[in-house]
């Protein structure tokens, strides 16, 4: 089998035209480093920018022509300009300002996980809902393209029924506000992953297991590696594995691939957040195999797409893809597993 995938195919819609003004709340790393970049390259519009740091909102603004600067998010949402809100603090932080957001009649796009409970993730999911306005997580993962076009094969039919999934990720994350958050690699970072076996099996699992372990001298306060199984109802017919070693100083040999193993053939997604590379076998010849070199980056593709959602979403007056309803199932995963590493028993997803 020959399989024909051009860029366009997989490359997630980037709607410059959509004018909506953006506030952006909570200025650091993720904001300067990665949003900021890509937002400026797509061209949507920024107008305010607010930190707690004032110089923190100023590097951020510095990048689009001259937004608003504050330190106090009242002035911020009293901006008439600003229709969506970024908002970009840390998961603990995020309540008391969904409030606020909410009460102004904004619409939110929360970085993830969008809260360290589930109690916590539903109350936020019931503000907006009864504030009427829109309520969007950045899983940002689903918007680049190395896994748009992995989940583009999956859903030609071209592997067949996928009955096997396996992530395997080797990076080193033990330093700064990531060693100080407890069960960061699971609820924090790998809740990605978890979003993604849900976007390329389309199931969630009904009960998980985990296994974790601290490395000798570590600085995180929870376990920095993770084994993830997913049990599904049988009838969905596939198994879900994630493994993620996340304190591995040996840069050199770090990673990350997915394997995707279907009735008619297999797929092999190597280094996303670099080359990707994107590879299929079939059944039907396995001796050969078929590559891609994916086109676009998770950096650029994968942030302005994933705001490109919202805008887009905003627009046409529907609930996004990952909205926070949806990154409800998300959340109820990862904590299961931080439950099931905790007591080495499978855990049922709280319903
Ligand atoms: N989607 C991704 O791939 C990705 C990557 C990195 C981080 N994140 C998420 O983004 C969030 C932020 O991460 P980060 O690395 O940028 O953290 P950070 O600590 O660098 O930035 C957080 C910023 O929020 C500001 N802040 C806190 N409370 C505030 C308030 N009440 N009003 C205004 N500003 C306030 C802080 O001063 C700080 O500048 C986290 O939830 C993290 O999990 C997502």
């Amino acid at each position: 089998m020959f399989v024909d995938m051009q860029p366009a195919d997989y490359q997630p819609v980037v709607p410059s035209d959509l004018n909506y003004g953006i506030g952006l709340v909570g200025c650091g790393i993720l904001v300067e480093g990665l949003e900021m970049p890509a937002y400026k390259k797509a061209g949507y519009r920024v107008v305010a920018c607010c930190d707690k740091i004032e110089e923190r909102a100023h590097i951020v603004a510095a990048s689009f022509g001259s937004p608003l600067v504050t330190t106090d998010l009242e002035v911020l949402l009293s901006h008439p300009e600003v229709q969506i809100v970024d908002l970009a603090v840390h998961a603990h932080q995020r309540l008391p300002l969904v409030e606020q957001i909410a009460a102004a009649g904004k619409h939110i796009f929360s970085q993830k996980p969008l809260a360290p409970s589930l109690r916590e993730a539903e109350r936020m999911v019931g503000i907006c809902r009864n504030a009427g306005v829109t309520l969007m997580v950045n899983q940002q993962a689903r918007w680049a393209p190395p896994h748009r076009a992995l989940k583009l094969l999956i859903d030609r039919g071209v592997l067949g029924h996928v009955y096997a999934i396996t992530h395997f990720h080797r990076a080193y994350q033990d330093y700064g506000w990531y060693a100080e958050r407890e069960d960061f690699n699971i609820v924090d970072y790998g809740i990605h992953y978890v979003d993604l076996s849900r976007y390329f099996s389309g199931y969630t699992p009904r009960r998980v297991k985990a296994t974790t372990a601290m490395v000798p001298g570590q600085n995180a306060v929870s376990p920095m590696i993770y084994t993830i199984l997913f049990e599904y109802e049988p009838s969905a017919q596939v198994t879900t594995t994630l493994h993620f070693n996340n304190i591995i100083s040996a840069h050199a040999l770090h990673d990350q691939v997915w394997f995707v193993d279907g009735t008619r053939g297999s797929a092999l997604l190597s280094d996303p957040a670099g080359a990707a590379r994107l590879s299929v076998s079939f059944k039907d010849s396995p001796e050969r195999v078929q590559s891609f070199d994916s086109a676009g980056t998770w950096e650029f593709e994968g942030f302005a797409g994933s705001m490109g959602e919202m805008l887009m979403a905003v627009e046409e007056g529907r609930e996004p893809e990952s909205s926070g309803r949806e990154h409800l199932e998300n959340l109820r995963v990862a904590f299961a597993a931080v439950e099931s590493a905790r007591s080495g028993e499978s855990v049922e997803l709280r319903r």
